[in-house]
């Protein structure tokens, strides 16, 4: 079955170091995959890590979800976009104020990176965002992030791929949506919203986040092969 486009996945590289992240990054090709740097790895090794792997043609997804006051938004992400980055993120919690700095910052340093925000994270479920004081499903809390999101001009959001056959109805098919708890075979672990390749696809995701699905498969090269299996 062909229903992945090239660099429609991104693979998560949830490492402490360049040596760990790059053990994978060696077995696959900057012209089907892009990558995804989170805070574990930029945490491990600095900015200089992006540089590593946009030198080996990768694209790169910035993962760094910032949350803060709009002032240090809007410095941090300045800083961030002086690097060559393909997608970066903010979570769309921080309010319509720090959406437009960061906003801001990507037009004040003329970086073409996108700006995706995180709307409700894949491993929250329904009780954990009632315990957060929402009284409201997550559907729902989703549906107003997204509005604040297009409200604010930015490209798209990061959601479970089960959310999006809606926002696309709700938000245009041009607004981006970024998925990640995707398995290519249904298992659990921390992730409460996941969906498979196939649903994700489906339902129209742009970019498929994969993680610990390749990174902590018994057989990674076996699992490439798989997931490759499923390009066009
Ligand atoms: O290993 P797994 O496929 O679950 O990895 C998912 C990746 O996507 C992790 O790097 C995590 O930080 C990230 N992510 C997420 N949920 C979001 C946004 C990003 O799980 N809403």
């Amino acid at each position: 079955m062909k229903i992945l486009k090239r660099k429609q996945i991104v693979v998560a590289l949830d490492f402490n170091s360049f040596k760990e992240a790059n053990s994978i990054v060696n077995l696959l090709d900057p012209e089907i995959y892009r990558l995804k740097i989170g805070k574990q790895l930029f945490a491990g090794e600095g900015p200089k890590i992006i540089e590593n792997f946009n030198k080996q043609g990768f694209d790169i997804f910035l993962d760094l979800k910032l949350h803060d006051i709009p002032n240090t938004v809007y410095k941090a992400l300045k800083n961030l976009l002086s690097h060559k980055v393909w997608m970066t993120n903010i979570h769309l919690l921080g309010g319509d104020e720090m959406i437009q700095a960061a906003i801001e910052a990507r037009e004040s340093i003329k970086s073409e990176a996108l700006l995706v925000g995180v709307s409700v994270l894949t491993s929250l479920n329904e009780k954990n965002i009632k315990n957060m004081g929402f009284n409201m499903q997550i559907s729902e809390l989703v549906k107003i992030l997204c509005t604040s999101a297009k409200r604010n001009n930015i490209d798209g959001v990061v959601c479970s791929a089960k959310e999006v056959s809606e926002i696309k109805r709700n938000f245009g098919e041009d607004f981006i949506t970024v998925t990640p708890g995707i398995r290519v075979q249904q298992k659990n672990d921390d992730q409460f919203r996941v969906a498979t390749l196939e649903e994700a696809t489906k339902n129209g995701s742009d970019y498929i986040v994969l993680g610990r699905e390749i990174t902590a498969s018994e057989n990674i090269s076996k699992m490439i092969k798989k997931v490759e299996s499923y390009i066009i």
